[in-house]
């Protein structure tokens, strides 16, 4: 019988040198958007996608991140003394999660983090989750590339289309029959063509979903792109020997990994945010006025 998808990696040991001197002693996974630290919408997708265990793969100053999703006992009794009862769940819900944590202690890329995860997943299906990406949709990504692994038995990952001048900051796919409605079969997959190479405009996004078998290629992944152990190089190979296919997402993506985009994602989810939303309106009609 098929395993069940119950686990899922997130990749979370990246220098977040774009987000620099902020994440010189922060981890970049706890910047927040409004009052959530990013990482904490990965792990609620993940639960909402019927993840039981998750394992977080992290460096140094990193910390922060073990911190958030442990007890903190000093500021739930001052919490509950003062009866913010509504502050006090905020807390007390990011704990008692099946969160592990490893580190991987040298940079050597996402294929190197992702390859930490060996003896956590043991001999079962899992999902990769990349911080840099947040998606909505009525039904969680993670999920929607679940039920395609019900279907399929096979690794599939998240694709969607991006702008052509943009490819070279992607893996991205060369697609070939869709199978069905959004679901493809796929050529090749390439990290980071140049626009002039890239053989469509359907790009990686952080989400993946792997047969066990991934850790067989990464072990025999040699550095790529950046002299790093490249992801993409290792789905690769396993597209050789067991299918990979492509998810097509049309959900909305906010890129939370550029500076833009996480002031935009910021103001997105600040106008949708019942202590923000009324306020942030009038200011950003006010404000508009004057540039
Ligand atoms: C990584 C992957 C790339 C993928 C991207 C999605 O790149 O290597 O294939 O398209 O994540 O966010 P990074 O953004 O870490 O450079």
């Amino acid at each position: 019988m098929q395993k069940k998808v119950k686990k899922a990696v997130i990749p979370a040991a990246g220098l977040g040198t774009r987000f620099l001197p902020a994440t010189k002693a922060l981890a970049k996974e706890m910047l927040p958007i409004v009052d959530t630290p990013t990482i904490q919408f990965i792990v609620e997708e993940a639960i909402n996608s019927g993840i039981e265990d998750i394992l977080i793969v992290d460096g140094k100053s990193k910390r922060s991140i073990e911190d958030h999703f442990d007890s903190n006992t000093e500021l739930e009794d001052n919490l509950s003394a003062k009866g913010k009862d509504k502050l006090l769940k905020l807390v007390q819900d990011t704990t008692d999660l099946n969160i592990y944590f490893i580190r991987q202690s040298h940079p050597r890329g996402l294929g190197d983090a992702v390859l930490k995860a060996k003896s956590f997943v043991g001999d079962e299906p899992f999902v990769v989750m990349l911080g840099d990406d947040l998606m909505t949709d009525k039904i969680p990504l993670t999920k929607q590339l679940v039920d395609r692994f019900n279907q399929t038995g096979q690794s599939t990952l998240a694709v969607t289309e991006v702008p052509h001048e943009d490819t070279s900051k992607y893996g991205v796919i060369d697609p070939d029959k869709e199978v069905s409605d959004g679901l493809y079969e796929v050529r090749n997959f390439v990290e980071k063509p140049r626009p002039q190479d890239a053989p469509s405009d359907l790009a990686i996004i952080g989400r993946y979903l792997f047969t066990p078998t991934i850790f067989d290629e990464l072990e025999n992944t040699e550095p790529g792109k950046g002299n790093e152990i490249q992801l993409t190089d290792a789905i690769e190979t396993l597209n050789h020997k067991e299918h990979v296919y492509a998810h097509k997402f049309n959900g909305k993506r906010y890129d939370i990994g550029s500076k833009i985009g996480f002031l935009e994602t910021n103001i997105e989810f600040g106008l949708k945010h019942p202590d923000t939303k009324d306020e942030l309106r009038s200011y950003i009609k006010k404000i508009a006025k004057t540039l």
